[in-house]
């Protein structure tokens, strides 16, 4: 029957390999909201707009064309025909996200295409920041991750090799702007499971998370 999980939280929660690793488990695909902000914000800086005009963002926004990829094992994203795997992890983008994803013409067209992706498929893990209260609010299983703030710098210093505290300060930026925005701010729901992940184990949270559902 139809499973959709929601996975929302803050960044370096460990929000993207659970998902995946849940995904995979379940036999479902998954699908990584972010990854949608990130690609509009790449061709919105391919495109040279200015951040702070959200009409522009807007008109880039609609006109480009993506390419989403649901496979958990191999989730390939693509904007205008271009892959943007790579760029779409880089500084530049991860600088410039929060500012894109706080437009609400562009929320409002990300959101309809998750959820139309949603309905196309029986079986899937989505991750983002506004799962639960926006996207999928009927969803079977409503998990928000948290870790903390050392923790979730510790573990993304180790995916991408960067230095641990600009990497605290980085995040922290992001959460303070994905938190205060004026639509759909990052934050958890009221009917969402909280899961404190910083002693656990990826293992460990996808084994708790399958017991939820199993339950
Ligand atoms: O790198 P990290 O896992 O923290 O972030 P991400 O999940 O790739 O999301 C990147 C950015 O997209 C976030 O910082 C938010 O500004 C935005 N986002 C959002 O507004 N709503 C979502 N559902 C997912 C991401």
């Amino acid at each position: 029957e139809k499973c959709v999980v929601a996975v929302d939280g803050p960044s370096g929660s460990g929000k993207s390999t659970v998902s995946r690793r849940l995904a995979s488990a379940l036999d479902g695909v998954y699908l990584d909201t972010g990854a949608m902000y990130r690609a509009v914000t790449w061709a919105v800086l391919q495109a040279g707009v200015d951040l702070t005009d959200p009409d522009a963002i807007t008109k880039i926004a609609l006109e480009t064309e993506l390419s989403i990829g649901t496979d958990p094992l191999a989730p390939h994203f693509a904007a205008n025909g271009t892959n943007v795997d790579a760029p779409i992890r880089g500084p530049e983008v991860t600088g410039a996200v929060s500012a894109v994803a706080a437009v609400p013409a562009v929320r409002k067209q990300l959101v309809a295409l998750q959820q139309a992706i949603i309905a196309g498929h029986p079986r899937i893990v989505v991750e983002g920041r506004d799962i639960a209260s926006v996207v999928a609010p009927t969803a079977d299983l409503k998990v928000y991750l948290t870790a903390s703030a050392a923790a979730r710098a510790a573990r993304r210093s180790a995916e991408d090799a960067s230095d641990v505290a600009a990497t605290e300060a980085s995040l922290a930026r992001r959460d303070k702007l994905d938190s205060s925005r004026a639509v759909d701010p990052l934050r958890v729901a009221s009917d969402a499971i909280e899961v404190d992940t910083t002693g656990m184990g990826i293992d460990e949270v996808v084994a708790y998370l399958l017991k939820l559902l199993n339950s």
